[in-house]
């Protein structure tokens, strides 16, 4: 008999055809709408692969439910969403999808930070509006980038990815990690500092570090009065690592000059969100893997994960930290 999987959101149909190889395959198939708890917890008794995106909560109360479960396959390289303490005793592994998403999620956090220093949301909305009236010397002007001080807090995969863009704008590095990498030092010229020293000397500060209790409120209003007043935020990791209230009152009484933020403590946000009203931030619906090539190869990658798991062989990305064999 072959085991069953469920996918909790539609995928490409190649992809689903592969994993029906190994599998019979349920499909949460409404494009854009996330499979409701009740109907997860429901499906969940039966499966012995999940195939699920960062929008499910796979906590410990989801997993007790599952007793043949074998797998669940993240489509994602963050996995904050899964209780992975609680499906290890349990015997289920627990992958991920680094490496295919890297270069993608560094173009748009530098995306983001060039949007956020030249105010281009705030920009195009002005011209659309009908209210460019003449080229005037102080109209919507920004910060520079080049040669300024970039300080990126967490140097795994995409920071390192982000640190080498930096070198096209001949920006002053510095890092801090929780582990020193002097591979990246060497090759990059950047600079290990304590987080301290880059909050007060970056004119850019970069958060890209995994989202855990230990990086939760990493960013609070002592850290924010830290950074310069010309200083800008960039934040592409997860929305918890900065305290979202310390943030807006740092921007609203010019603590800090702007903020560019792909992720919020709560997905999706409310639109009536008070960091969404105001014009020095720029704000992104979670898109910094978005591209169509890379969220192809993360599908893509999360299936094979999901199959070797299933056939009793090692996945390629594991985030469990035993061995199942
Ligand atoms: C997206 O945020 C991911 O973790 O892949």
């Amino acid at each position: 008999m072959k085991p069953k999987v469920l996918i909790t959101r539609k995928i490409a149909e190649p992809i689903i055809e592969k994993i029906q190889e190994y599998a019979d395959v349920d499909v949460w198939d409404q494009e854009d709408v996330q499979i409701p708890r009740d109907i997860l917890e429901n499906k969940i008794s039966e499966i012995d692969g999940l195939f699920c995106l960062i929008t499910e909560s796979i906590d410990a109360s989801l997993i007790d439910k599952a007793p043949n479960l074998k797998v669940i396959s993240n489509m994602a390289v963050g996995y904050n969403n899964i209780d992975v303490d609680t499906a290890t005793k349990k015997g289920i592994m627990v992958t991920n999808t680094p490496e295919v998403l890297t270069e993608t999620t560094a173009d748009l956090t530098f995306a983001l930070l060039m949007a956020t220093a030249r105010r281009l949301v705030e920009a195009s909305d002005f011209l659309r509006d009908g209210k460019w009236e003449t080229w005037s010397p102080n109209l919507l002007t920004g910060q520079d980038i080049y040669g300024a001080t970039i300080g990126i807090i967490g140097m795994g995969r995409i920071g390192e990815a982000v640190a080498r863009r930096t070198k096209g704008f001949n920006m002053n590095l510095l890092y801090h990690n929780r582990s020193r990498k002097p591979d990246v030092e060497q090759e990059l010229g950047t600079t290990y500092v304590s987080m301290e020293t880059l909050l007060s000397e970056s004119d850019f500060v970069v958060v890209i570090t995994p989202y855990t209790a230990e990086t939760k409120n990493l960013i609070t209003a002592e850290q924010l009065k830290l950074m310069k007043k010309n200083a800008i935020l960039i934040n592409t990791a997860r929305g918890g690592i900065v305290n979202e209230a310390d943030l807006y009152e740092a921007l609203v009484n010019g603590v800090i000059w702007g903020a560019g933020l792909d992720v919020f403590e709560k997905e999706p946000v409310p639109a009536d969100h008070p960091l969404l009203t105001l014009p020095n931030v720029v704000t992104l619906p979670h898109i910094g893997s978005a591209s169509i090539a890379t969220r192809m190869k993360m599908a893509e990658l999360a299936a094979e994960n999901l199959i070797l798991a299933l056939k009793g062989e090692k996945p390629k990305h594991l985030v469990n930290k035993i061995d199942f064999s």
